[in-house]
């Protein structure tokens, strides 16, 4: 992977550089924020999308907040609800609040401090996704030994929501290194496309065959036997294992549970949170109406109709073959219980 999707840039002002992902695949174009308006935006915009990437930037940002402080005297009040803000700026992936929190304790002893924090939680996240790759191609090799596979995603669960290598596409990576990729079948993802700007762009750039498609031909696709296995990303992972991703997912989950295709959430720890218990107390956010009632600036609906906009849904863990985590691989449907895994930490 030949990018950086968020880096922290040093100087007399420091930036959190973002590769600007409302551009691609067109223009490679990054996106300095110096200060925690600009980085808030584009959360908001999803020039930054994808839950471990969210988290990288809730760390970061509190650097960036710091830094800002420091030029403008902020009191400590102000700087508080800066970091609230950026803390608050996306709902459904845990990873956000959790980069923040995470850095948040270091706040006293200064920005050198939690700048080195930070950048363990960059360093973990690439780790993890290494790791849970691994697992995942693993796990998918043992049930489909087989042939090289056909895979089917959906969303961009690749390095541009990660730190790097990226979670569902890592596997995919994963097993294209071991000549086990026939095909990848990429769900367009509508509305923001970011599987056929994205992930598109990401298995081009590696040489790994793919098509993509309108999400509505995946149920279809699944039916007729062309998919071998379905691997997606998640946002949140409640302790049963409901898994809340991009809208579109449960479908893909029902149509698998018909069809007999194992249906994989490839995602770090990060992204499990026990306090949650089950899917029903996962906050979904709704997007903007114009996201569903415009397609490039242009209307596609009568001025009069109303948009349903939710950005994720919660596919149930009785759907769910495997959540595969760099800590070991929890299979819902039988053991709905990822608090299993809870002792299990390799990384520190
Ligand atoms: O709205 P987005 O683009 O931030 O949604 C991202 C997803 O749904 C991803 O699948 C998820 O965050 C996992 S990323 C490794």
């Amino acid at each position: 992977v030949a990018f950086r999707t968020v880096e922290w840039l040093d100087g007399t002002v420091p930036a959190v550089r973002l590769l600007d992902q409302t551009r691609l695949p067109a223009d490679e174009v990054h996106l300095d924020a110096t200060d925690v308006d600009t980085l808030v935006d584009a959360v908001h915009r999803l020039a930054v999308r994808g839950a471990p990437a969210l988290g990288a930037v809730g760390a970061l940002g509190v650097a960036l907040a710091l830094a800002q402080r420091a030029r403008k005297g902020w009191p400590d009040a102000r700087l508080r609800h800066e970091i609230a803000r950026l803390r608050d700026a996306r709902p459904t992936a845990v990873n956000l609040a959790r980069g923040v929190d995470r850095v948040l304790p270091l706040l006293p002893q200064g920005q050198a401090a939690v700048l080195a924090e930070a950048r363990r939680v960059l360093a973990e996240d690439e780790a993890a996704n290494r790791g849970l790759s691994a697992r995942g191609a693993d796990w998918l090799v043992e049930r489909l030994p087989h042939r090289p596979l056909r895979l089917l995603t959906h969303c961009n669960a690749g390095a541009l929501a990660t730190t790097a290598w990226g979670t569902a596409l890592g596997v995919v990576r994963e097993l294209h290194g071991r000549g086990l990729i026939a095909l990848v079948h990429v769900d367009e993802t509508r509305p923001l496309l970011q599987g056929a700007r994205l992930t598109a762009w990401e298995l081009a750039a590696d040489g790994i065959d793919h098509v993509v498609q309108v999400d509505s031909a995946a149920p279809g696709a699944i039916l007729r036997g062309l998919v071998d296995a379905v691997v997606i990303g998640a946002d949140r992972i409640a302790a049963n294992g409901d898994t809340a991703n991009k809208v579109g997912s449960v479908g893909l989950a029902l149509a698998c549970a018909d069809a007999g295709v194992p249906f994989v959430v490839a995602a770090p720890w990060s992204t499990v949170d026990l306090a949650t218990p089950d899917g029903t107390g996962i906050v979904i956010e709704e997007r903007a109406a114009q996201e569903v009632t415009a397609l490039a600036g242009l209307p596609t609906t009568p001025p009069g109709s109303r948009a349903f906009n939710p950005a994720f849904d919660v596919t149930p863990a009785r759907l769910i073959d495997a959540v595969v985590t760099e800590r070991g691989v929890v299979e819902p449907r039988t053991h709905p219980d990822m608090s299993v895994l809870r002792l299990h930490d390799h990384t520190r």
